[in-house]
Order: C-alpha cells, then structure tokens, then sequence
C-alpha cells in the first residue's frame, strides 16, 4: 500500500533547483521548475550518479558524474529515449509536499 511521506515544505527548494532527499530508505531527487515540484529516483541510470546534485536548466537535469540529461517531468532522457528514470508521485497538503511511494 502506497505511503505518504513529507519531503519538503513550500518555498524550501528555490526554483531553478533541486536536492537529495531521503525517505523511508528510498533516496530522491527533488526539483523546483518554475514553482513546480518534480521528484525522480536520485540514482543515475548510468553509473548511479546522484541526480539531484546535477544542473537543473529548465526541466532538464544534467547527471553531475558524466552528464546524462533527464527530462524531471516525464524522466525520460532527452538525448536517448530508452534512458530513463522513475519518477516519483507528489502531493501538496497546504504548505506541505509529501511524495507518494509504493
Ligand atoms: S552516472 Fe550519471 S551520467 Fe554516468
């Protein structure tokens, strides 16, 4: 059965950004794109390099290790359609966002 878990509170990523959070053991990758939030699994299909420490431009985030690029609204790679990353359900409760994992 799915979990709700906060992750993050309103205003706490600027947009433009992201950062590694970490809940119930799973480690995500959380981005701010124009006011709204994307999260995705924080591990690199590549070589697990740590997503949510990579350069947002846009929606694309680029993989800090050896910049694969991952589109954070679909997880879809932009450059090769067959890489991509789970992305992970959010939910707004007031100022509140949860992430929804199964
Ligand atoms: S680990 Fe992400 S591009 Fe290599």
């Amino acid at each position: 059965m799915p979990e709700r878990v906060k992750i993050a509170v309103r205003g706490e990523i600027p947009a433009g950004a992201g950062r590694v959070v970490v809940a119930l053991g799973r480690v995500l990758a959380l981005f701010n794109v124009e006011g709204n939030y994307f999260a995705v699994d924080n591990s690199c299909p590549h070589r697990g390099g740590p997503l949510g420490e990579g350069c947002l431009q846009g929606a694309v985030v680029t993989c800090p290790w050896h910049g694969w690029q991952f589109d954070v609204r679909t997880g879809e790679s932009p450059l090769n359609p067959r890489h991509q990353i789970r992305r992970v359900p959010l939910e707004w409760d007031g100022e509140l966002l949860y992430a929804i994992l199964d």
